[in-house]
């Protein structure tokens, strides 16, 4: 089983122990409901360290609304039972005291990558992720840190955050984990009714039909108002945003004139879904 840690203190008396012996360490930050997106990230990390700390907290600050936050899945017990196969080192689970102690009024806040995209629809939200993140990389002192390039712009984000703030930690972006069918895992997946899951992986088909288009030429806006058609067509509720970007730095592109990134976000019955594809530059 994983030892499961709930205090900042306790985090801090194990990290030492660790670091006192000379050996790296790794954190996987998640808000739990683990799938195999999450185990992937795992496995990069245990393959890259001496030791591993995923942490588990659902962070209020980067939720739009008290639904949302209520409705989001909490399954710490399935969880350590998903990790403890692995040798996962710790579970960090900390109270909410733990990450927010009364009084606390720091706001960490990442301009640039942080614009458009998902935050031009979720205002706040990237505030809310880099300010956790900031938190559990300096509570945990780790050296490397896994993300998923599920959310990509989250992935900037973090690595912004951590260069602009001298935080001493390698940022590793891992693939997507997708079902057979092509579907990106997320625990909002376990939301969509029979109906809406048949539905769901024609999303990242159209996003690599696109891609294909956009790599061997096809007008840019164009293409993309096809592609935001299509999504509705195949039963989609609403297209949020599908855009081109620069893969590097998210800059807004016109035409696949370097490593680009095709970003979409897209309501399915009430079911918010994200997913992105690399777009090779042509
Ligand atoms: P959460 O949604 O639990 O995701 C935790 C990590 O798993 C993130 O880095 C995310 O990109 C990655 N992930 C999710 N689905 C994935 C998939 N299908 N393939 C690969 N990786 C995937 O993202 C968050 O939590 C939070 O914002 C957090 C960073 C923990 C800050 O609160």
């Amino acid at each position: 089983s994983v030892p499961i840690v709930r205090t900042l203190a306790d985090l801090r008396l194990a990290v030492a122990g660790w670091r006192g012996a000379g050996e790296k360490i790794a954190v996987v930050p998640t808000m739990g409901a683990l799938h195999e997106g999450h185990l992937s990230l795992v496995r990069t990390a245990l393959g890259n360290a001496d030791r591993v700390i995923v942490t588990l907290f659902v962070n209020p600050k980067q939720f739009n609304s008290a639904t949302d936050l209520a409705a989001y899945p909490r399954t710490e017990e399935a969880d350590a039972a998903k990790l403890a196969p692995f040798g996962v080192d710790m579970l960090y689970a900390p109270g909410a005291e733990q990450i927010y102690p009364a009084g606390f009024s720091t706001k960490v806040s990442v301009s640039g990558v942080s614009e458009g995209l998902c935050d031009a629809f979720r205002p706040g939200h990237f505030d809310g992720v880099a300010t956790v993140v900031a938190k559990l990389f300096l509570q945990t002192g780790a050296d490397s840190a896994y993300f998923g390039e599920k959310d990509f712009q989250q992935l900037h984000v973090v690595r912004r955050m951590a260069r602009d703030l001298d935080i001493p930690i390698e940022v590793v972006g891992c693939p997507t984990v997708r079902e057979a069918d092509g579907l990106a895992l997320s625990s909002r997946n376990q939301r969509l009714s029979s109906a809406e899951r048949a539905i769901a992986p024609r999303l990242a088909e159209i996003l690599f039909a696109t891609t294909d288009r956009l790599v061997t030429g096809a007008a840019t806006e164009a293409t993309l108002a096809e592609a935001r058609a299509a999504i509705v067509k195949a039963g989609y509720r609403e297209v949020e945003y599908l855009e081109l970007r620069s893969s590097a730095d998210l800059t807004p592109l016109e035409r696949v004139d370097r490593p680009a990134r095709l970003l979409v976000a897209a309501w399915l019955g009430n079911t918010r879904l994200i997913d992105n594809v690399e777009v090779p530059a042509s």
